[in-house]
C-alpha cells in the first residue's frame, strides 16, 4: 500500500485493468512455457481490488466469495490482505481452511445444503468453533440441530428485491434463495430459543450489479438496515449485517468502471443507524480483471459470412459467453507483440472445439486478422472462468499459473486425458485388459 504524505494510507491502483494494460510479449511467453489454453492470475492485482475496496468501505467488513475463483494461492493472498471468506459449500470452506483461514474469517453460506455439506462443516466446527454458518430455509436450523450444532448463526433473507448483468444470477427476489424477510424475526427469535448463537443476516441481491442499478441495491440495502432495527429489538443485537456482493466490473474496454465510492455512500446513507458491522462478500471484483485466459488459434476458415477462427479454449474452459451471452474482451497478442499492430482487422468469429453451436466466444467482431499459431487473450477470466469450467467432450481443463510480484509459478497443472477418466472404477481395475470379466 502507498502512503502519502499525510501517513494516510492510500492505494492508487487504477480502478480497473483493461486487457489492453497487459504485457503482450510476457503472456505470450507463458504459452511458451505452459501450453494452452491457460489461465493466468495476477495476484498483485488481486490484492490491489481488495485495497480499493478496504479504501471505500473502511468501516466494513469484507470477505471474498470463494466461488469466483477458489484457487489456493488466490484464496492465500486474499486472507493475507486482510479479507474473510465466503464460501458457498463444505468443499469451499475446506479449501478456506487449507489456505489458513481461521474460523472466524470463514462464513459457510448453505444453499439447499447437501447433507454430506453439513456433516462436514459441523465437524470442522468442532475444530474452528468460530465460524459462522448462514442458513436460507428454516428446516436448515433443524438439520443443523440434529447434528449436535448449536454455534454461530447467520439467517440469509429474501428481500424481494433483485439486480445483476442476467436474469439467472438475479437471487435477491428469486424465490430459492433465503427465508422471506418478514419471516425473520420469529426465525430468528426460535433459534434464539433453542441456544443457536444469533450472530447476523444476510442477502445477496445478484451478480454483477453496474452503477445504473445503484437504485435496486439502495432500496434493497434500506429493507436490510430496517430488518436489522427490527432483529435487534426482538431478539437482540446482531455482530453484523451482510449485504452480499454483487459489485459489478465492466467487461467491454470503453465501459466505465463501477464508483466504489458512489457504491459504498449509498450502502451507508441507505443502511441507516445499526449497531452492528456492515458486512460486503464481493467475489467478482476481487479478481475478474486479475485473470485473463490465453488460447491458442489452431484454425482460420473462411466461412459463408465471416471469418471462423477456431481456438483451443472453448465453453468448457470458460463457460460465461456461452451461458449468460456475456462479453469478453479478446486480444491477439501475437499481432500486437510481433506486427505492432500493423494487421488489417477484419470481423471474426472465434470459437471453441466443442460440438455445440453455442461454443463461441465472440460473432463479427473486428480484430487484427488471425493466423493459425497466434495466441489469443481473453479478458476479465479471472472470475468465474475457472471455477465453471467442465470436462464436457472430455476435455482436460487447463492449467493456471499465478504472478506474484516479479515471480511467475504453474498454480494449477494442465489435467491429462487420465485425468479425465481416472475415477471410473471399473475401468481403472489395474487388470481390466487381462480380465475378461471387467471389459465390458
Ligand atoms: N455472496 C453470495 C451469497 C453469492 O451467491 C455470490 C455470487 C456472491 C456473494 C458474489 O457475487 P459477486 O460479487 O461475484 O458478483 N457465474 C456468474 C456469477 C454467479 C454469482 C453467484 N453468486 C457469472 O459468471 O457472472
Amino acid at each position: 500500500m502507498n502512503t502519502d504524505a499525510d501517513g494516510e494510507a492510500q492505494d492508487r491502483s487504477p480502478a480497473v485493468r483493461r486487457l489492453s494494460d497487459w504485457d503482450p510479449v510476457r503472456l505470450e511467453a507463458l504459452v511458451d512455457e505452459h501450453g494452452s489454453p491457460l489461465y493466468v492470475l495476477d495476484l498483485d492485482r488481486v490484492r490491489e481490488n481488495y485495497r480499493r475496496l478496504d479504501r471505500a468501505f473502511p468501516d466494513a467488513e469484507i470477505l471474498y466469495a470463494v466461488k469466483a475463483n477458489a484457487l489456493g494461492d488466490a484464496l492465500e493472498a486474499i486472507r493475507e490482505a486482510g479479507a474473510g471468506l465466503e464460501c458457498a459449500s463444505a468443499g469451499e470452506v475446506k479449501r478456506a481452511l487449507e489456505a489458513g483461514a481461521p474460523g472466524s474469517a470463514i462464513r459457510y453460506t448453505a444453499v439447499n445444503p447437501p447433507a454430506r455439506d453439513l456433516d462436514w462443516v459441523v465437524d470442522a466446527w468442532d475444530d474452528h468453533p468460530d465460524l459462522t454458518i448462514t442458513v436460507g430455509a428454516e428446516d436448515t436450523i433443524d438439520r443443523l440441530a440434529d447434528r449436535g450444532y448449536d454455534g454461530r448463526l447467520c439467517l440469509r433473507v429474501n428481500p424481494g428485491i433483485g439486480a445483476g448483468h442476467h436474469e439467472k444470477v438475479r437471487t435477491g427476489a428469486a424465490a430459492k434463495f433465503g427465508v422471506p424477510a418478514e419471516r425473520a424475526v420469529d426465525v430468528l427469535a426460535d433459534a434464539a430459543d433453542r441456544g443457536f448463537d444469533v450472530v447476523g443476516i444476510h442477502a445477496h441481491v445478484g451478480s454483477g450489479v453496474q452503477s445504473d442499478q445503484l437504485d435496486a441495491h439502495r432500496e434493497f440495502v434500506a429493507r436490510m438496515g430496517d430488518l436489522a432495527r427490527d432483529v435487534a429489538d426482538a431478539v437482540g443485537d446482531l455482530e453484523f449485517v451482510d449485504v452480499g456482493g454483487g459489485f459489478g466490473v465492466p467487461y467491454r474496454e470503453d465501459e466505465a468502471p463501477l464508483d466504489l465510492d458512489a457504491v459504498a455512500r449509498a450502502t451507508r446513507e441507505a443502511i441507516g443507524k445499526i449497531d452492528a458491522t456492515l458486512s460486503i462478500e464481493p467475489g467478482r471484483y476481487f479478481v475478474a480483471d486479475a485473470g485473463v485466459l490465453l488460447t491458442d488459434v489452431n484454425t482460420v476458415k473462411d466461412a459463408r459470412e465471416t471469418t471462423v477462427v477456431g481456438v483451443d479454449a472453448g465453453m468448457t474452459t470458460l463457460a460465461r459467453p456461452a451461458m449468460y451471452d456475456s462479453f469478453h474482451p479478446i486480444r491477439n497478442l501475437t499481432a500486437d507483440a510481433t506486427d505492432g499492430g500493423a494487421r488489417e482487422t477484419i470481423p471474426q468469429t472465434i470459437s471453441g472445439p466443442i460440438c455445440e453451436s453455442g461454443d463461441v466466444f465472440c460473432t463479427d467482431r473486428e480484430l487484427p486478422a488471425s493466423e493459425r499459431g497466434d495466441v489469443l487473450a481473453i479478458g476479465n477470466a479471472g472470475a468465474y472462468g475457472y471455477e465453471m469450467a467442465s470436462q464436457y467432450n472430455s476435455r482436460p481443463r487447463p492449467a493456471s499459473v499465478v504472478l506474484d510480484g516479479g515471480d511467475v509459478r504453474l498454480a494449477r497443472r494442465r489435467e491429462t486425458f487420465d485425468d479425465v477418466t481416472r475415477l471410473e472404477t471399473a475401468r481403472s481395475a489395474p487388470d481390466r485388459d487381462s480380465n475378461p470379466e471387467t471389459v465390458r
